[in-house]
């Protein structure tokens, strides 16, 4: 596989599909809907950005497995699958903020080896594939060594369920928060991620996320020399993003 192509091809895909949400961001010409429960939002910008994107990836892929957040799997039989969050940040673009993106990975056998997010509004485009690095337009970028959790950013999220279920993440952020220079909550976890990687923030922890939220993020911190440590595989995806060292004391701290 030819990841320079693959990278170029990712990149060329959502600079288009960023433009297209920059167009109707703040603009309420489109459609808003609920999901999984009251707080779990889909705008029409949600699904044309995923439309736009198959449409591409079929064009230039046609053999390899696609799993989308709007659309679900579509099985080839193949070891390369496509792992696309059309618009990570939806609650963010539907009230008008700027903290949104476009999250594109490849896997081989379930492991990332490529991504690309891309956050329109602020026109950061993170990259890497396996080997070569993690690059913030086109600068290289890397985790921070931050081990101290009483000097440390952290970024978490909360799931969409949070109102009907205990695993709400609010006891962790009780416990946390303490203990840590400051909390942050930015509404995209692809994006949290990034930041780890760029050594903005020194470490993200997220209870209840998807493979689409994490896969292009998991190979830009991890080619930025951080981890993702999965804590468990329940609702689907557990997880904490920075350096080993500031993994292990956050992770004393996760109550779950
Ligand atoms: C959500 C965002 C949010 C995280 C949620 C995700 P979406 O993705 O990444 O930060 O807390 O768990 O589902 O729904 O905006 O694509
Ligand atoms: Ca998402
Ligand atoms: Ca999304």
């Amino acid at each position: 596989m030819n990841l320079d192509q693959v990278i170029l091809r990712m990149k060329e895909i959502v600079l288009e599909v960023g433009k297209y949400q920059l167009e109707l961001h703040r603009s309420n010409k489109f459609k808003i809907d609920k999901k999984s429960t009251q707080t779990d939002l889909v705008t029409e910008v949600d699904k044309e950005s995923e439309r736009m994107i198959l449409e591409k990836i079929r064009e230039y892929y046609p053999l390899h497995n696609i799993l989308t957040e709007e659309s679900g799997a579509f099985e080839k039989h193949s070891d390369y699958t496509w792992i696309i969050d059309p618009l990570d940040g939806t609650n963010n673009y539907a009230s008008g903020l700027p903290i949104f993106g476009i999250s594109i990975a490849l896997a081989y056998k379930d492991k990332s080896i490529a991504g690309v997010v891309y956050l329109p509004y602020l026109d950061d485009l993170y990259e890497a594939y396996k080997g070569n690095g993690a690059f913030c337009n086109g600068v290289r970028i890397h985790c921070g060594k931050t081990e101290d959790l009483i000097e440390s950013i952290v970024a978490t999220g909360f799931p969409y369920d949070k109102h009907i279920s205990n695993e709400n993440n609010l006891d962790n952020v009780n416990n946390i928060v303490p203990k840590i220079r400051g909390i942050r909550r930015l509404g995209s976890a692809a994006y949290d991620i990034c930041l780890v990687a760029h050594g903005v923030y020194d470490a993200y922890w997220e209870l209840g996320i998807q493979k689409w939220d994490m896969a292009a993020g998991q190979i830009i911190l991890e080619e930025s020399g951080g981890i993702v440590e999965i804590l468990e595989h329940k609702r689907p995806i557990s997880l904490i993003a920075g350096n080993a060292k500031i993994i292990d004391s956050l992770k004393n701290e996760i109550l779950k």
